[in-house]
């Protein structure tokens, strides 16, 4: 089994596909792409060449296009940003306002947009957050978040400054952000790691059952072994948690994170809730961690806060986020993410968006819950909610009492994503191996119906 992300580059004649949704009219990838493909990674340092070899020119509601007559349905809202669809008019026409005044830049000089932005985003979220800082990027928020947590820790005493967050979480890429995230392989290269940063392992539900416990006695328990490794818990200043963990879409038990929220309250810790994928409806709620009834003292957001523009917010009470007056970013509260973001949220209601997603979590549990059902073997397990949801896609000859973990298949999920690619839907494999699906909220229930339709299809023609 590979760790890596590849697909075929030579162009591979495949059948023709023409609906309402898909076209596929030439071989793939596109031969006249190739050139784009080798000119991009001749120069740029990504990883480009581990994605799906499509040039994308146009994207529109649920759909990517490119310049040779091929259309996909997009399953991942280009990396969970456009949730109110893309291009989604009412977004494109606030940024053109800005745009044709002209005003393009403003650093963090007030304008009229961002006063009409802030004041839509207060009334649009609890009113237990009172301020917002903006930045462009999710992982100046979370740096941001830790910043904040140790200030508040060092306001009541100058040792509680440990943060606790969690094993396999995703926070970013930056140094701080890279240190809280709890995958160690990825931290490797800073040499040494922050040692007041604690990891928890997660409560995967699985693990719970095996081990007969719920979710409050598993926190304690993991208070415990932090206590048995010398932590002195009053030291704690914050618990940091992705509201689910992204790469499989698994959701903490309830009862873990209401146990983790009181301990925090009683021990003046903070709770700090990453949203930068989970947050604007993804999960069916406004927020995901709403699904936990709990209220965290600072929330991260990004990606689907503006649907397009590089925008993240930090929320935050007064108190806490007054700590720093240091604040500035240079494109933080950017003129056309503030048009972006203001615009997204006329979206969101106009277009009953958390709702619209909470709906159609029924349509994608038919479809997975039937795909599991019929191929156990290499589906074992699939997960979600709202418009949020994973495929875990095992080896089907891999020994059965391996942790699930263990038996993900890349290499096969690469080739589900390859076909699906040939046939019109636009998918991605996570760095986990799990297959996962976020598409835009606004998704007609048709063409859901039509994309899960067509993933099953892949999948038995795989495994018939
Ligand atoms: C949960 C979470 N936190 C932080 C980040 C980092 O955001 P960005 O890539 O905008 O820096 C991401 C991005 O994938 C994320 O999913």
């Amino acid at each position: 089994m590979s760790n890596k992300f590849r697909f075929a580059s030579n162009p591979i004649e495949v059948p023709k596909i023409n609906t309402k949704h898909r076209r596929i009219v030439t071989k793939i990838p596109v031969p006249q792409s190739l050139p784009i493909l080798e000119a991009i990674s001749k120069y740029e340092s990504s990883n480009v060449k581990d994605f799906p070899p499509i040039i994308w020119s146009r994207a529109k509601d649920y759909t990517i296009e490119d310049d040779w007559g091929n259309r996909w349905i997009d399953m991942t809202s280009a990396i969970f940003v456009a949730n109110a669809g893309h291009g989604n008019v009412i977004v494109q026409n606030r940024i053109r306002d800005v745009l044709d005044k002209p005003l393009m830049h403003s650093y963090c000089y007030p304008t009229l947009e961002r006063v009409k932005y802030l004041e839509k985003l207060a009334r649009f979220v609890p009113p237990y957050f009172e301020k917002f800082s903006l930045y462009s990027s999710g992982t100046e928020a979370t740096e941001r978040a830790l910043k904040l947590s140790r200030l508040h820790g060092r306001s009541i005493s100058s040792e509680k400054n440990i943060i606790v967050t969690g094993l396999g979480n995703y926070h970013g890429k930056t140094l701080g952000a890279q240190m809280l995230s709890g995958r160690p392989q990825e931290r490797d290269w800073i040499g040494f790691q922050d040692p007041n940063i604690y990891h928890l392992p997660f409560p995967f539900p699985w693990d719970l059952e095996k081990m007969s416990v719920s979710g409050s006695e598993l926190f304690l328990e993991h208070l415990k072994d932090l206590e048995q490794k010398g932590v002195n818990l009053k030291r704690i200043a914050a618990f940091m948690i992705e509201s689910f963990q992204g790469w499989g879409a698994v959701f903490y038990p309830d009862d873990y994170v209401t146990e983790m929220a009181n301990f925090a309250s009683e021990n003046k810790s903070l709770l700090v809730c990453d949203e930068i994928q989970a947050g604007f409806g993804r999960t069916g709620k406004l927020f995901a961690y709403q699904h936990y009834g709990v209220q965290p003292d600072i929330v991260c957001c990004g990606k689907a806060a503006s649907n397009s523009m590089p925008l993240s917010i930090v929320l935050a009470t007064q108190k806490i986020i007054d700590l720093d007056p240091t604040y500035t970013s240079t494109h933080g509260g950017h003129p056309f993410a503030c048009a972006a973001g203001l615009g997204t949220l006329e979206a969101f209601e106009e277009m009953d968006l958390i709702n619209e997603s909470k709906r159609k979590e029924q349509i994608f549990n038919k479809y997975l819950s039937k795909i599991q059902e019929t191929y156990p073997k290499i589906v074992p397990l699939s997960l979600g909610r709202g418009m949020l949801h994973a495929l875990f896609i095992t080896d089907p000859n891999a020994d059965p009492s391996l942790p699930i973990m263990e038996r993900l298949d890349f290499d096969l999920t690469d080739k589900i994503v390859e076909k699906a690619m040939q046939n019109g839907l636009f998918l991605i494999r996570t760095g986990c191996g799990t297959l996962k699906f976020g598409p835009p909220l606004m998704t007609p229930d048709e063409v859901l119906e039509e994309a899960l339709t067509v993933l099953e299809k892949i999948i038995k023609g795989i495994y018939p």
